[in-house]
């Protein structure tokens, strides 16, 4: 057997903001690519994760959407990783594992967790974005708490280390000896579709597609493309051709893979057509956010998990119904309700799915999910695209009704919560810090608005560890429950991105079928008015509604 290389100390200097965001650290490929930039954040995370005992025994479980610079990203961390000290990484083939699956294989392995790497749904290639997170053992993204010790670490690193290796060919399966650790490449897509063959009765929806039903799914040359023909091609049957850019490409062929109106517009355009097929859906670059579309009808994210929870039982996961459910503050009310209908708790949390973690963990919660596009269960510890879509088709399987029909009766049934979101995208980040704090400032001196519930800044203490988040949204509510909510992302890699939320409820049955933006028209041009968007932005529109 060949001798071990002796681990490498290499010097190195802390780099300025390396803070991660909603959702692990993401910044320009060039800036990830730039001298020490990678090594010294997998590093910090190590440093900030590693038990008192060091990583000995350990498994860590690594992979990532396959977008540009995934290659040499997954070298550089099994390097790091043998020099740690780890025993074992567990790699997706050719370095792809989707968010989900990653999730999956962390918890089915009883893994120490998992570096993942994606920036979602943002744009990637040599001028896009790259990102990465740490799991924990829990299959879900790192809490606030670590992610704080890893940007402390990332701010007094003097040292990084790594072993002299040569590549390891990741594309072969089985395991390899690497320096003192144990590489397994393992099946990216195997794992995950036994876990959605136990929650979902595939015989059901198999003959369902035998009896001539059509799904359209856009994978967006993203991770989800070898997951989506495994599952509804191979497994369930569909069509041949009913997945689209199922091919991942690094560049994503140069799309945004965001699951929304405006970069899955074609799939929107098929689902508005004559002729649309039953139910069209995409997922994101990491395989872990959804959009669904009915024919003639977007469902948006909010009122689909509200869908799913109502509908949950269908599912043979689900048939003995479900612990509880939760949402983030941003998202509609409309989960709410569904939730008291049922009896069971409903969370409301600060944006980013790791705030569900200590909930699922706890078994309070079953579903959950977001208005970014994100719904999951307490299967994996992410939300997880392809099991929305999954859910979907087992309810209208179940049902035997359109998708539109199913959202009609609920909105008759439960009343309608009209939702948008306006993205006001790569402002200026010293106005957009601005205009959050005067609006701040402003709610505190209490603001004069007819009917006004309360104004405030959302804080969340977590009811299973007791930590406390706060500044995480401003909040306008008003006495019939319509709200504005403004939110600056934590996603974005470039300037700053203000979100403003906007909600009404509606009761009555003969309103429910008005265009969301007329029906929310007096409320976006108060919250246009409150914070002054467009004499601090610059800008005369949203860029992007949803
Ligand atoms: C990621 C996280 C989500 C979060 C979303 C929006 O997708 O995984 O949990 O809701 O980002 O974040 P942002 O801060 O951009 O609104
Ligand atoms: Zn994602």
């Amino acid at each position: 057997m060949s001798k071990i290389p002796a681990v490498q100390r290499i010097p190195t200097q802390p780099i300025a903001g390396m803070k991660p965001g909603t959702s692990g650290l993401r910044k320009r490929v060039t800036e990830f690519q730039s001298g020490n930039y990678l090594a010294n954040f997998v590093q910090s995370v190590f440093n900030a994760v590693r038990p008192d005992g060091g990583f000995t025994g350990l498994t860590l479980v690594l992979g990532g959407d396959g977008r540009y610079f995934n290659d040499a990203a997954i070298q550089l961390v099994l390097k790091m990783a043998a020099a740690n000290g780890f025993a074992r990484v567990l790699v997706g083939a050719n370095g792809i594992l989707s968010t989900p699956a990653a999730s999956n294989v962390i918890r089915k392995n009883k893994a120490f967790g998992g570096l993942i790497l994606s920036a979602s749904h943002n744009a990637g290639g040599p001028e896009g974005d790259f990102g990465i997170k740490f799991n924990a053992g829990n299959g879900g993204p790192a809490p606030e708490k670590l992610t704080d010790a890893m940007y402390a670490e990332s701010q007094r690193i003097n040292e990084f280390l790594t072993l002299d290796l040569p590549e390891l060919d990741v594309s072969r399966p089985g395991a390899h000896r690497y320096g003192g650790m144990t590489v397994e490449v393992i099946d990216s897509v195997a794992d995950y579709v036994q876990l959605m063959k136990q929650l979902f009765d595939f015989p059901a929806l198999k003959a369902m597609f035998a009896g001539g039903f059509r799904l359209a799914f856009d994978a967006m040359h993203a991770v989800t493309g070898p997951y989506a023909h495994a599952i509804f091609e191979g497994e369930l049957g569909a069509a041949p051709g009913t997945v689209h850019n199922g091919t991942p490409l690094k560049d994503f062929g140069g799309h945004h893979p965001d699951p929304n109106l405006v970069h899955a517009k074609a799939l929107y355009d098929q689902m508005m057509a004559p002729g649309a097929p039953d139910l069209g859906a995409a997922s994101d670059g990491d395989g872990d956010r959804n959009l669904i579309i009915g024919r003639d009808l977007f469902i948006s994210p909010s009122d689909s998990l509200a869908m799913l929870a109502a509908n949950a039982h269908l599912a043979p996961a689900y048939a003995g119904g479900i612990a509880g459910v939760a949402r983030s503050m941003p998202t509609s009310g409309a989960v709410d309700r569904v939730a008291e209908r049922l009896g069971v708790p409903c969370f409301e949390t600060p944006t980013g799915w790791k705030f569900f973690g200590n909930l699922l963990d706890a078994g309070k919660i079953t579903l959950c999910g977001e208005e970014s596009a994100g719904t999951g269960s307490n299967h994996v510890r992410e939300k997880d695209g392809i099991w929305a879509v999954l859910l979907w088709l087992t309810i209208l399987c179940q049902r035997k009704q359109s998708a539109m029909q199913i959202a009609q009766e609920h909105w008759a049934s439960y009343g309608r919560n009209y939702y948008t979101r306006h993205d006001y995208e790569e402002i200026d980040s010293t106005a957009a810090k601005k205009l959050m704090a005067d609006l701040s400032a402003k709610i505190d001196a209490g603001l004069q608005l007819p009917k006004l519930k309360f104004a405030d800044d959302f804080s969340y203490t977590d009811p299973v560890d007791g930590s406390v988040s706060k500044n995480q949204g401003l909040r306008v509510v008003f006495e019939d429950g319509s709200r504005i909510v403004y939110r600056l992302s934590g996603t974005g890699t470039t300037g700053s991105t203000l979100r403003v939320y906007i909600e009404r409820y509606e009761a009555d049955t003969s309103q429910h079928g008005l265009d969301t933006q007329a029906a929310l028209a007096d409320l976006i041009a108060l919250a246009g008015k409150l914070a002054e968007i467009r004499e601090r932005t610059d800008r005369e529109r949203p860029d992007v509604i949803t």
